[in-house]
């Protein structure tokens, strides 16, 4: 079947809002100071004391603070993916939920154990795809497609989830992709457009894609990574699939946070260039503390500024908040039940696929190890 890839120019995330100022300007001026010393262990041993009396887990994406990466494993709470983190917070007995990420992660939570209190350390905290992809716009851009099955990015809102017949990950979303393909289906995809494209050229689906971007992705520069891996020749390259196209074709491995903490952990080369946030950096050191790990480039030698490779969003989640979730009852997540209810359908298909069709996650997973044939 010959495939159709098309995008609409017009919808696109705006860069500043109504009082002219960006977003991510908003943001870092949020992000709270880092704690040390006897201050930081003080907080860190009352967020403890307190998870157990409020029977209360912690989940942490692999972007956030160390810290709380840490102290997530240390309470007997997870840090992980999207994916993983959403059926953890399912899956997971606690009356209460602390979801350090983004808020499609709470919400994400939410939708699935309305019966749980679920509360993030800063409510503001979002993402650029769930911002680039407005409920109204999303439901006017689907109107014209009626025959696509719409699959939409975990990182979009609840409102717009409410519109799909699947959530997707990064870790699910090429299988899921495959299989529809393999059902005839044609799709309607949003809001990220590189991962799109990328799974449109793995799996040949037809597919349609909305124009929206992350901002600490969409930095990598791919003439810089050359250079860089002209003075590393032996590293492998490991690329998160919200990059650009220039920057994938360079990768040796093209995955989730998780598939890429995998492949530096059971790679056997020494060293690898890295390309998503940095603060997956954090657990990577952790699980292979002999590997060398080099951030991908942003910018080249000669630009005027670099972009840091750290999602402003992420970086607002601090332990001062998660304390004052537990202390005060703050940043609790609600999402209206019409919505939930009709969100809710999307995401428990994803969750039943990835549970009943571990072959074709793993069939799935050799598409995304690039340049180094069958795995
Ligand atoms: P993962 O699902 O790969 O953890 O990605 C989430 C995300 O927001 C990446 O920017
Ligand atoms: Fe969104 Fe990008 Fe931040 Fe992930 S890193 S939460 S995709 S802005």
């Amino acid at each position: 079947m010959s495939s159709t890839v098309s995008t609409p120019i017009s919808f696109d995330y705006p860069l500043q809002d109504s009082a002219g100022l960006t977003c991510t300007a908003q943001a870092w001026a949020k992000v709270p100071p880092h704690l040390a010393g006897p201050e930081k262990a003080a907080v860190i041993e009352r967020i403890k004391q307190l998870l157990i009396e409020k029977d209360a887990a912690l989940v942490a994406h692999y972007y956030v603070d160390g810290d709380i990466q840490d102290l997530a494993l240390a309470t007997g709470g997870f840090v992980a993916d999207s994916l993983e983190m959403a059926r953890f917070g399912k899956n997971h007995s606690a009356k209460n939920l602390i979801v350090a990420g983004v808020r499609f992660m709470g919400e994400t939570a939410k939708i699935l154990s309305p019966e749980k209190r679920i509360f993030m350390p800063d409510l503001e905290a979002t993402c650029s795809l769930d911002l680039g992809c407005d409920t109204n716009d999303f439901a006017k851009f689907r109107a014209q497609y009626p025959d696509r099955v719409v699959v939409v990015y975990a990182n979009t809102s609840a409102a717009v989830k409410a519109q799909a017949d699947w959530m997707v990950t990064s870790s699910c979303a090429l299988a899921i992709v495959h299989q529809l393909k393999v059902e005839g289906k044609k799709i309607l995809w949003a809001p990220d457009r590189h991962l799109g494209r990328y799974i449109q050229e793995q799996t040949g689906a037809d597919m349609l894609l909305w124009n929206g971007a992350c901002i600490v992705h969409d930095e990598f520069k791919a003439a810089e990574l050359e250079i860089l891996k002209a003075a590393h020749p032996n590293a492998q390259i490991l690329v998160h699939p919200e990059s650009p196209q220039a920057v994938v074709d360079l990768a040796d491995v093209v995955g989730s946070t998780s598939a890429m903490i995998k492949a530096v952990v059971e790679g056997t080369a020494a060293e690898y260039i890295v390309a998503t946030d940095k603060g997956i950096l954090h657990r990577m050191r952790q699980l292979a503390p002999n590997k060398k790990l080099i951030e991908a480039p942003t910018a080249g030698n000669s630009a005027t500024c670099k972009s840091c490779a750290h999602c402003p969003w992420m970086a607002m989640n601090g332990l001062q908040g998660i304390l004052d979730c537990l202390e005060n009852a703050s940043g609790e997540i609600f999402v209206d039940e019409p919505i939930r209810t009709q969100a809710l359908g999307c995401i428990e298909r994803m969750l039943d696929f990835t549970a009943n069709h571990p072959d074709l996650l793993a069939k799935a997973q050799h598409g995304f190890v690039k340049n180094i044939g069958a795995a």
